[in-house]
């Protein structure tokens, strides 16, 4: 992909519905007995992966476009799968099938792409062990083998926050014996919290602690997907760092343990207001963004688990701001689609930027104008965005190797970014 320097980024927006509640609607639906029917499905890769998976394993998924319906049989409808279950580049789907999968009568494996078959799940193999599963990795790594079993309730504390494994033992939890809690480090997303009592599995929420008690059935629901916020994360650094530029996004998650990049972006000076429109069993608002001249802030490890997904994206607010921008307490970066610390140093440097990578974070000193070149996504989604972004505000053309991997959270992402570039003469203040 080939990126010019853009003039300005303008436009109104409405995004294609969140992945994270995508897959768990998907997944959650499968579990329940009767018809889950959603809209505005998320349009990622990673959230077919999550449906393809869910029809090898016998389950009806009916869809036209943004609409799905899932018809769930309860766990028990479940049927092996005649080869193995493929992830594609999808962790959350990996993941949070395990937790399904563990408590099945009937033996499953787990694998993906070159890059999920890097990535860590032990992490998720380890509490479902506990439970009474047989689970074998690969040195840690998929492919995952499941021999479920008749599970048993846990206390698992874990120990780097995870939304994904928080899931996978709660769906565990909900097919074991007795009451299955689950302790966090930092707080996490919480859709699985909000969205399991929205399909009626009452949840016991104690601090950081969540408990599940097995056993409950799972009752359909329908339900409106709000856009994706991460993605929306693109567009509003975007808007920030052009100038004469505005945006309004519709319709879109405003869930706190997903916006927490927003407040940091307000503490870096960027104009960004919300308003809320319903805050059930989600929140969901608008956004605004314009033009805004940015200072550095330090983010450290306790927001990290909120902005875990948006750090390629402040990082290139980073760049444009004045004086320092750092993020720490973020080693679980090294470890996503791909190693992200690193892949975002590469990256930005080769764009000028001042990047110093640490083992948990980076420092970037703000100010140079950033130069076109030539990079790498490594192929993972955020960084090819990240970058992308960084390329509009670039001077001369930057190439984008694998772009086309932002299809894994956000396929229309180049098409919405010369949206913006083309500029939208409705309004502009
Ligand atoms: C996700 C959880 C996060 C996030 C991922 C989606 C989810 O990962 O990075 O993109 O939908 O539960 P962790 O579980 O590692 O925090």
């Amino acid at each position: 992909m080939r990126l010019s320097p853009a003039p300005r980024f303008r436009g109104r927006f409405t995004l294609p519905g969140d992945k994270s509640l995508s897959h768990r609607l998907a997944i959650f639906g499968a579990l329940a007995e009767g018809e889950t029917r959603i809209g505005n499905f998320s349009t990622a890769a990673d959230c077919s992966s999550t449906l393809r998976c869910l029809k090898d394993l016998g389950v009806e998924v009916r869809g036209s476009g943004r609409a799905v319906d899932v018809e769930g049989r309860g766990p028990a409808g479940l049927r092996a799968a005649s080869g193995s279950l493929d992830a594609g580049n999808s962790g959350t789907t990996l993941r949070m099938l395990a937790g399904v999968l563990a408590g099945r009568p009937f033996r499953s494996v787990l694998t993906g792409d070159a890059s999920l078959r890097r990535r860590p799940m032990e992490r998720v193999a380890e509490p479902l062990r506990a439970m009474g599963a047989t689970v074998a990795t690969r040195d840690g790594t998929p492919p995952v083998m499941i021999e479920g079993a008749a599970l048993r309730g846990i206390a698992w504390r874990l120990p780097v926050a995870s939304a994904q494994v928080k899931t996978a033992v709660l769906l565990a939890g909900l097919q074991a014996e007795g009451v299955t809690t689950v302790t966090e480090p930092g707080r996490s997303r919480d859709h699985t919290e909000r969205l399991l009592p929205a399909f009626g599995v009452p949840l016991v929420q104690e601090g950081p602690a969540v408990s599940v008690r097995g056993g409950t059935r799972l009752s359909p629901l329908t339900m409106e997907v709000p856009g994706d916020v991460s993605s929306a994360a693109f567009l509003i650094v975007a808007a920030l760092v052009l100038p004469e530029s505005w945006i309004h996004i519709e319709n879109v998650l405003l869930n706190p343990a997903r916006t927490a990049f927003i407040d940091v972006l307000r503490q870096m000076g960027g104009h960004i207001e919300t308003a809320l429109r319903c805050t059930e069993p989600e929140p969901v608002g608008w956004i605004e963004a314009r033009t805004s001249r940015l200072r550095g802030v330090e983010v450290g490890a306790d927001v990290v688990p909120s902005l875990i997904d948006e750090i390629p994206a402040l990082a290139v607010a980073g760049t444009r701001a004045e004086g320092t921008f750092a993020v720490s307490g973020a080693a679980e970066l090294r470890v996503k689609e791909s190693d992200r610390i690193a892949a975002l140093t590469e990256g930005l440097r080769a764009m000028g930027a001042r990047v110093e990578e640490r083992p948990d974070g980076l420092a970037i000193e703000g100010g140079p104008a950033l130069r076109g070149a030539e990079v790498r996504a490594h192929g993972d989604h955020r960084i090819a965005m990240a970058l992308s972004v960084a390329a509009l505000s670039a001077r001369g053309d930057t190439h984008v190797e694998d772009a086309e991997c932002a299809s894994v959270s956000f396929p229309e992402f180049y098409a919405f970014l010369e949206r913006g570039v083309a500029g939208d003469r409705g309004r502009h203040d």
